[in-house]
C-alpha cells in the first residue's frame, strides 16, 4: 500500500506486547490510526494511552484470539470506530517446546487456537471488507519456523507451518484484487515472550527489527506484492 494522502486504519492482534507493540510505535511514527487486540487489558490501556499522546487515533479490544464471540464484537467496534481496515496484522501467539513426547494436548490445542485458528478468523471477518474496499494489506506473523523444521519445535512449527500454507494459498485467491497477504518470518527476537526462560537474548533480534520489516510491507508501493521476509539476526 503506499497513499501518502491518507492515514491507514491498522488492526494488530496481540498488540498488547512484543512485536505487535513496537510495529504499533513504528508505524505510529507517520500517523495512522490503530485497534490493538490482546488479553491483558492494563498493557492495552497503557500502549493505547500513549499512542494518543503521539497524537493517534487508538482503541483496544479486550479477548481471547480464538473466541469467536469477541473477535466479531471486536470487529464490530473496529467498523464502528474507524470505519473498515486497511492493515490487519494478524500477530498473536503462543509457543511450547520440548520433545514431542513431553507435549501435551492442551499445548496442542492452545497453540492451534492462538496461532492458526485466531489467524484464519481474523482474515475471516476481515478479508470481504478489504475485496470490497479492493484494497488492503494483511500480514501474518509467521516465523522461520514456518520455513523451516528444528528438533524441540514441533508442534509450534505445525502451526507457522500451518498459516504459511494459509497465506499462500490466499496470495492465489487474491490475484486480481487489490488485497494483498504477506508473512513475516523472523527468527528469535528479544520480546516478553522469552521473560522467565533462560536463553541468551544477546544475540536475537530486535522487536524494533521486525516492526521495521512490517512497516516495508504495509508502506510497498502498489506495483510491489512482498510475499514473505525472512528476518535472521544479525549478531552471529
Ligand atoms: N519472539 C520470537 O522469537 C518470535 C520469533 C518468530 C515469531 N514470533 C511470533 O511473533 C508473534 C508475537 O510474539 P512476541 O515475540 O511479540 O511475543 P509476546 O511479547 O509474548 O506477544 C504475544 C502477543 O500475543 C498475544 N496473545 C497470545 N496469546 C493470546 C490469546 N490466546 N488471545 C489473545 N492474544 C494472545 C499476547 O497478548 P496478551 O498477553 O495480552 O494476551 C501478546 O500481545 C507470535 O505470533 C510469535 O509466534 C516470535
Amino acid at each position: 500500500m503506499n497513499n501518502d494522502m491518507d492515514s491507514f486504519r491498522i488492526v494488530i492482534t496481540g498488540g498488547s506486547s512484543g512485536i505487535g507493540e513496537a510495529t504499533a510505535f513504528e508505524m505510529a511514527k507517520s500517523g495512522h490510526r490503530f485497534y490493538l487486540t490482546g488479553r491483558n487489558e492494563v498493557r492495552l490501556q497503557k500502549i493505547v494511552a500513549e499512542l494518543h499522546s503521539l497524537g493517534c487515533d487508538a482503541y483496544y479490544g479486550v479477548g481471547d484470539i480464538s473466541d469467536e464471540t469477541s473477535a466479531r464484537l471486536m470487529f464490530d467496534e473496529i467498523k464502528q470506530k474507524l470505519g473498515g481496515v486497511d492493515v490487519l496484522f494478524a500477530n498473536a501467539g503462543v509457543g511450547h517446546f520440548g520433545n514431542l513426547e513431553d507435549l501435551t494436548l492442551e499445548q496442542y490445542d492452545e497453540q492451534f487456537d492462538t496461532n492458526v485458528r485466531g489467524v484464519f478468523m481474523w482474515i475471516n471477518m476481515v478479508l470481504p471488507l478489504m475485496k470490497e474496499q479492493n484494497s488492503g494489506q494483511i500480514i501474518v506473523t509467521s516465523s522461520n519456523l514456518g520455513l523451516k523444521t528444528s528438533a524441540r519445535c514441533s508442534l509450534y512449527a505445525a502451526t507457522k507451518h500451518a498459516v504459511q500454507a494459509m497465506v499462500w494459498c490466499l496470495r492465489e485467491e487474491l490475484k486480481g484484487t487489490g488485497v494483498k497477504a504477506a508473512t513475516i518470518n523472523p527468527g528469535s527476537v528479544d520480546t516478553p515472550w522469552f521473560d522467565g526462560k533462560d536463553v541468551d537474548r544477546s544475540k536475537m533480534l530486535s522487536s524494533a527489527d521486525v516492526a521495521a520489516t512490517i512497516r516495508l510491507i504495509i508502506d510497498q508501493n502498489e506495483t510491489s506484492d512482498i510475499d514473505h521476509i525472512l528476518l535472521t539476526p544479525g549478531r552471529k
